[in-house]
């Protein structure tokens, strides 16, 4: 059986989650999606409340993934070892609460998600995420694998597509908020995309206020992120996967505005 994947890239602010909340469950219906994957981690803009999870959950998703400001609303915290289906990076320390990789049934399958983050020129002090998606993946069975790697570096990327190549159905990029046109099935059968891009306001600089970004470029006085009003969009991708092989045969941008 032949199942669609769908892959949803960082929500950024209250704008971004109202433009979720009205799409997905249409977008979902029409692509004919049996599991969903949001990316949350700028909710709140940095970080995310525990409601801010819940409305990206009762939107559609089946598990938000987080990232590099996972702990932008320290309260998350608790919601962390609450909630099954959020999900931080698994090679933060041992120290944090939560979980970042986990198996949830759908009707029978076992679909596990693995969320991670990057080293480069983002998290120095993770734990080494090669080694961190060979412990998860050693981890309990599963008939699909999903993969949400956090990461700037796209070499770091499109490396851990190739480590992961053929023993993960889907890996996709989150954090750079920028969607990238290299969607494909790797040659063992993996499919993949080096960043989803993100879900948020269309004329921002990465969700935030343009005015406030150059003046931030142009050395003025630092300020709390603010995200501007105005149309949206949603970006990410559909993976098919081939429930008896675990693999994908096809990948699909997706841009709703
Ligand atoms: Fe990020
Ligand atoms: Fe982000």
């Amino acid at each position: 059986m032949q199942l669609q994947i769908l892959a949803v890239g960082d929500v950024v602010a209250e704008g971004g989650l109202r433009h979720l909340e009205k799409n997905l469950r249409p977008l979902k219906k029409l692509k004919d999606i049996a599991f969903t994957v949001v990316n949350g981690e700028n909710a709140a803009g940095v970080g995310l409340t525990r409601e801010q999870a819940e409305r990206i959950y009762d939107a559609g998703a089946d598990v938000v993934t987080l990232g590099n400001h996972t702990f932008g609303k320290m309260q998350i915290a608790e919601a962390l070892d609450d909630l099954p289906w959020l999900l931080r990076p698994a090679n933060f320390t041992g120290r944090a609460p939560g979980r970042g990789c986990s198996i949830y049934d759908v009707n029978g399958l076992r679909v596990r998600v693995l969320n991670l983050i990057g080293r480069c020129d983002l998290s120095w002090g993770a734990d080494n995420p090669f080694a961190a998606a060979d412990k998860c993946l050693k981890e309990g069975q599963a008939d699909i694998t999903l993969v949400d790697f956090h990461a700037e570096a796209t070499s770091e990327k499109l490396a851990m597509g190739y480590y992961l190549d053929g023993r993960v159905s889907a890996l996709w990029g989150t954090h750079t908020h920028v969607p990238t046109a290299d969607e494909r099935v790797y040659p063992k059968g993996t499919g993949y995309l080096t960043d989803l891009g993100m879900t948020g306001p269309v004329e921002s600089v990465l969700g935030v206020e343009p005015r406030q970004s150059v003046e931030h470029f142009l050395g003025g006085l630092p300020g709390r992120y603010r995200s501007p009003e105005g149309p949206c969009k949603l970006q990410g991708a559909v993976f098919t996967v081939d429930s008896a092989t675990g693999l994908c045969t096809a990948v699909e941008r997706l841009d709703i505005r």
